[in-house]
């Protein structure tokens, strides 16, 4: 990445001489992102969709969640009915979309289900929780078949775990992840510091001993051989405190990742010499990370084998794992295209738009590339898989 250099906004600028002027690129990311007033899912400048700074699957229509609502249905099913109620957790539920079309399409397809279940959404930010409450009062389910909703954190569900189905959509992308950097034959760390001009700018710092050793006793070749100096990656020590979170909070069920996900060597291949860091804003992506801080989003790709290490950690057991193009497809997308051309002309318009939102869901090039990534935990869980279950 090239040193460009990035006026620092004044609330930043006073966390980065609190911290000695120099910080991890973890903690830039944290603050960027996650600073309750000013960060930018902290204070909800986020916005979601075609017509926000980026869009998600869900963001696209309610096609996605209908046919993903299938999945969750057959797995849910294959829980134990012992009497408990089943948990529907969506950590990082964003605007609240696909919670609502969830809600919607189980209540549509299994209602006997929706008896036994209850909807906890798991948010950082207080700006989007408050979002998610008023999409979620627009859904168009009769008030007594309504299940239980509540929102918590993972610690609160630590207090009485439980079981059943967790998904995690485009949450891991956003978790603050490390960087290193292959310079002067070794990796060192990626800081970014307050300059005098009160520019930021990036910088390399030591890196930590026990991050050298977990590099060293994981899976991933990192750096790769053949690196060149300048190298650059991102570490995801952050994913284990994820696991142990949801490890507490969840006694049996499954865990259902979807993400931007690589594999460990397309990953860390010394072609990729500038990591999966994107910073985007508008619909536009490729920005400086330094610009704007708070008013951008800024993300990575998940890397398999480190999630399924941390996963494995903390009790998860990776299960199955799939691309959204071939699960989409699977559970009917195409018999949905179809359907689109024996709608009346006056419908046309909403049939065109639907048209291209199926076609970016499974498009190879972008959101079909996509990694349905399933972990169980729990004796009876350990046994599932993605089996997709055609619409009827
Ligand atoms: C990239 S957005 C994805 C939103 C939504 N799932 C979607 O796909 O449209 C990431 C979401 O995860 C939330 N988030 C990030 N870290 C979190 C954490 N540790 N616990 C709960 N929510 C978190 C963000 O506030 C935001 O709602």
């Amino acid at each position: 990445m090239n040193p460009t250099p990035a006026v620092c906004p004044v609330w930043l600028a006073n966390l980065f001489r609190q911290a000695g002027g120099v910080v991890p690129f973890r903690q830039y990311m944290e603050w960027a992102l996650f600073h309750p007033e000013r960060g930018y899912y902290g204070s909800g400048q986020v916005r979601i969709g075609p017509a926000g700074d980026f869009a998600t699957s869900p963001s696209l229509g309610s096609d996605f969640a209908e046919l993903l609502a299938q999945q969750l249905i057959a797995l849910l099913q294959s829980l134990p009915s012992d009497g408990r109620r089943l948990s529907l957790v969506e950590v990082g539920p964003g605007e609240g979309d696909l919670a609502a079309d969830l809600l919607q399409a189980i209540a549509d397809r299994a209602p006997d289900l929706l008896q036994r279940l209850e909807l906890v959404l798991v948010e950082r930010s207080a700006a989007l929780r408050s979002r998610q409450q008023q999409r979620i009062a627009k859904t168009q389910i009769d008030g007594a078949s309504m299940p239980p909703l509540r929102w918590c954190s993972l610690k609160e569900l630590a207090a009485a775990p439980v079981q059943g189905v967790v998904l995690a959509h485009e949450l891991l992308d956003a978790l603050p992840v490390d960087r290193v950097v292959f310079k002067n034959g070794r990796l060192q760390l990626q800081g970014v510091a307050l300059q005098a001009s009160g520019c930021l700018d990036w910088c390399l710092l030591p890196l930590p001993e026990p991050m050298a050793e977990a590099i060293a006793a994981s899976d991933c070749a990192l750096p790769p051989l053949d690196a060149a100096e300048g190298w650059c990656s991102e570490w995801h020590d952050c994913y284990g405190a994820l696991m142990q979170s949801l490890s507490a909070a969840i006694d049996q069920g499954v865990l259902l990742v979807i993400d931007y996900a690589l594999e460990a060597k397309r990953y860390y291949s010394s072609i990729r010499s500038d990591g999966t860091l994107m910073a985007c804003r508008s619909g536009v992506a490729g920005l400086d990370p330094l610009e704007s801080p708070g008013a951008q989003d800024l993300t990575s790709h998940v890397c398999i084998e480190s999630l399924n290490a941390a996963a494995a950690s903390h009790g998860w057991r990776p299960l199955d794992q799939r691309r959204q193009g071939e699960m989409l497809l699977a559970l009917g997308l195409a018999e949905r295209l179809h359907a689109l051309q024996q709608l009346p002309p006056h419908e046309l318009p909403q049939a065109l738009q639907r048209r291209e939102a199926l076609l970016r869901l499974v498009d190879p090039a972008g959101l079909g590339e996509f990694r349905w990534l399933l972990f169980g935990r729990g004796p009876l869980a350990s046994a599932l898989s993605l089996q997709a279950a055609p619409e009827s």
